[in-house]
């Protein structure tokens, strides 16, 4: 059978792929500690779980609205302006499963064939992956990894031609766990306005910042009716796999990302969206606990890290991500990933599973208990000692 020539465009995920490899060797009694995937171990807090059980007792098990339930997308605007200082409402914002599909919904919508799409990068792969699925030519522009992984702004303005159309920025940052300073947002809003760029904005991880602020780009003046704000469930309140996302944008794209829902998801689950209804108006506790929990996490990492020879790393301001250097120890980011996973039994993965400006680098996930974190750093430790000889 014939597939079409577009799916040799469209990527699998470094993290995933790693994932699979890890469970494979689990099947097998291999003990494995994970520090892989960007999955929140915390189980979703006890009263948005009760919440989803109250809205299937309820009859939430129908079809809603492709682009939410009225009332959820109110809360959301009310919520993301009291929040972050979003100016929005109901209708600007979307509901979907998960924030993946805004991602690719939102290129759907806008790119063209050939359009270039600046990505700073290293980065989250799905950008780069669906904007080249989409046929458009993916831009990568460097992070400066001396200074906190903010965007080399001269290196921007080099790359932008009469076919860019759209920058993506992630802040706070998968995979480096950098944050952009509002400087740097204000000098990049001048020149998406001046060179007429769609900015997608993905903020999925904006309530884990442990220094400093992540403010949002569409709360400059003029970037609201360009920018589309990618956000969700998964990371904050724990619901990865409730799949709960949304996507704050002009009114007009609103209307173009609900007709993309009906036709592919819709709508998302109506009850799922009653449990988010309730994971914005409830307690917010959780989160805090969470969140300290993370940040003392950090502190695990970055001490083990800083016992580890070859590996060198500075604290990241957000995220629950560390990205450290691996260049002392002589191999590539695949080699050294491989080897953790296959001889000492821990998942990592590799940087340039996030475009090949990640290489020498590792990425980190913290979202393990501290217990669990400390087993994985001896374990790396304990591989690299030998092979870097200090
Ligand atoms: C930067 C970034 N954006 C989006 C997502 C996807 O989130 P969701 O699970 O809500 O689709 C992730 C998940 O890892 C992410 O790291």
């Amino acid at each position: 059978m014939r597939y079409a020539e577009r799916m040799g465009r469209i990527a699998s995920s470094a993290s995933f792929d790693m994932l699979a490899k890890a469970k494979a060797l689990e099947a097998k009694g291999q003990s494995i500690v994970h520090m892989g995937i960007g999955e929140p171990d915390f189980d979703t807090p006890a009263y948005i779980r009760r919440a989803a059980e109250h809205a299937l007792a309820e009859g939430y098990t129908h079809y809603g609205p492709a682009a939410g339930l009225p009332e959820f997308r109110a809360l959301i605007a009310r919520t993301w302006k009291a929040r972050r200082a979003i100016p929005c409402e109901a209708a600007n914002v979307v509901v979907t499963p998960g924030a993946k599909p805004v991602l690719f919904f939102a290129m759907l919508a806008t790119l063209e064939p050939g359009d270039e799409v600046l990505i700073p990068s290293p980065a989250f792969p799905t950008y780069a992956s669906v904007a080249e699925f989409l046929g458009a030519r993916v831009v990568p522009v460097p992070l400066l990894a001396e200074r906190g992984f903010d965007i080399d702004l001269d290196a921007l303005r080099a790359r932008i031609t009469s076919r860019s159309r759209m920058l993506v920025l992630n802040s706070p940052h998968n995979p480096t766990g950098g944050v952009l300073p509002r400087a740097t947002l204000e000098a990049l809003a001048s020149l998406v306005q001046r060179n007429d760029l769609w900015v997608v904005s993905d903020e999925i991880y904006a309530t884990m910042v442990y220094e400093g602020e992540s403010p949002s780009i569409a709360t400059l003046p003029g970037m609201a009716e360009r920018t589309v704000v990618v956000d969700g469930f998964s990371k904050t309140y724990a619901m990865t796999g409730w799949r709960l996302g949304f996507g704050i944008m002009p009114v007009k794209l609103a209307e173009h990302m609900a007709a993309l829902m009906n036709n592919s998801n819709s709508c998302t689950a109506t009850f799922v969206q009653k449990a988010g209804e309730a994971a914005l108006s409830g307690p917010q506790d959780d989160v805090t606990r969470m969140l300290a929990e993370f940040r003392a996490r950090r502190a695990v990492v970055m001490e083990g890290l800083a016992g580890i020879p070859g590996v060198t790393c500075a604290s990241p301001a957000g995220t629950f991500y560390a990205f450290p250097r691996i260049d002392g120890t002589g191999l590539s980011s695949a080699e050294l990933a491989n080897q953790l996973l296959s001889q000492a039994g821990v998942v990592t993965i590799p940087g340039s599973g996030f475009g090949p400006e990640g290489e020498g680098h590792l990425r980190i996930s913290y979202a393990n208990s501290q217990e669990n974190l400390r087993e994985g750093l001896k374990r790396m430790a304990g591989h690299l000692a030998p092979l870097v000889g200090r």
